[in-house]
């Protein structure tokens, strides 16, 4: 078994089923069918009062142990989002970044899935500040353990790792995820390899963000078949209606074969210039042709947010009481005002 380094980390605690929190990483009990593998530690899941998947959870008070996630048996099982743009460099990783982080400052136990094989989410979150330094997670840690058939994972909750932030989890990403993005995701066997997995995790968090790769693959259609609700950055700049249609296509084809209890929480204006008369025109476009769909809140151009990813810092964390935290917060707020809204079910 490799045991990974984690930096930042104090002293041998061994985590078991780690939630969140800062401390070194939870050495996943992993093996390859017929190996010799360790026996996984007793896991550890907090019985949750289950009332339902798609209940509104109020906002907790901070975790009081850092090192698991769970106070008490009130906990509901998590929600579970899906950042999706089959276009790159719209803002998914920085939504996924920020958003998990706010929700994690309000005392949610939040974990971020990173299925995008550049691991940019990953390597933020799991960044030594001081050094900026990453820490190696070999592939059989990462979520490709989830998809590939090569690989056998005994516990794979310890697949969940704590990062420095105190609430906040990641199943790391993997670059060779590349590899495992093939055929055609809809009659694909491991389409629903991401649900089964949050079903084992999901009483120890609050919320489980998934930040998706720049395509509709395997990576992303799992996370939709898992997702209760889907968020859809986009930049104000992109006047091809095509790549919309086709994830919306996605999104409804998911919906009707795999999770009907999908939602389209809605489409977030990342980057948006509210003095450009062409995002100003973009806005009022897409606002026309999609009622209802777009979210109130767009996200400006901001040196702070970038600056705050650099740093691997939220930005309500890194600076709270900036223009761009605030505008983290309105998102944060309008999600979780959105969320379980039965009408969002319909639309695509
Ligand atoms: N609101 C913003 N203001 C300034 N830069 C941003 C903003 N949102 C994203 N970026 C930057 O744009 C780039 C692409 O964002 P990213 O979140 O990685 O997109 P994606 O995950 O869709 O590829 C990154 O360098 C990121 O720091
Ligand atoms: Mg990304």
């Amino acid at each position: 078994m490799r045991r990974v380094r984690f930096h930042g980390g104090s002293g041998s605690r061994i985590l078991r089923g780690a939630t969140g929190g800062c401390g070194p990483a939870t050495p996943a009990r992993i093996g390859r069918p017929g190996s010799s593998t360790p026996a996984p530690p007793d896991s550890k899941v907090e019985a949750g009062s289950a009332e339902g998947r798609r209940g509104r959870r109020p906002i907790k008070p901070p975790m009081q142990d850092q090192f698991h996630g769970g106070i008490g048996g009130d906990a509901m099982p998590a929600r579970t989002y899906v950042a999706l743009n089959r276009k790159g460099g719209v803002g998914k990783t920085s939504t996924c970044f920020h958003w998990g982080g706010e929700l994690a400052r309000r005392g949610q136990r939040v974990l971020l899935i990173d299925l995008d094989p550049q691991r940019n989410l990953t390597d933020k979150l799991l960044m030594d500040p001081e050094t900026g330094e990453v820490p190696e997670v070999p592939y059989e840690e990462t979520v490709a353990a989830l998809f590939d058939p090569e690989v056998y994972v005994e516990d794979r909750a310890s697949l969940v790792r704590p990062t420095r932030h105190a609430n906040v989890s990641v199943l790391p990403g993997a670059h060779r995820m590349e590899h495992l993005n093939m055929g055609n995701p809809a009659t694909d066997d491991r389409q629903l390899v991401l649900r089964d997995f949050v079903d084992e995790v999901r009483d120890r968090f609050d919320s489980i963000i998934c930040d998706c790769p720049p395509n509709i693959m395997i990576g992303s259609w799992a996370a939709m078949a898992a997702g209760d609700g889907v968020i859809v950055p986009l930049q104000a700049e992109d006047f091809g209606a095509m790549g919309l249609k086709l994830l919306n296509e996605s999104l409804v084809q998911v919906r009707r074969e795999a999770n009907p209890g999908l939602a389209l929480l809605g489409y977030l204006l990342m980057m948006y210039d509210d003095k450009s008369p062409l995002h100003r025109a973009y806005a009022q476009t897409i606002r026309d042709s999609y009622p209802g769909r777009v979210l109130e809140t767009a996200v400006p151009v901001s040196r702070d947010l970038k600056m705050a990813v650099t740093t691997g810092l939220p930005i309500t964390l890194f600076k709270p009481r900036s223009k761009a935290a605030k505008v983290m917060q309105a998102l944060c707020d309008e999600l979780l005002a959105r969320d379980g809204s039965a009408e969002l079910k319909e639309v695509a």
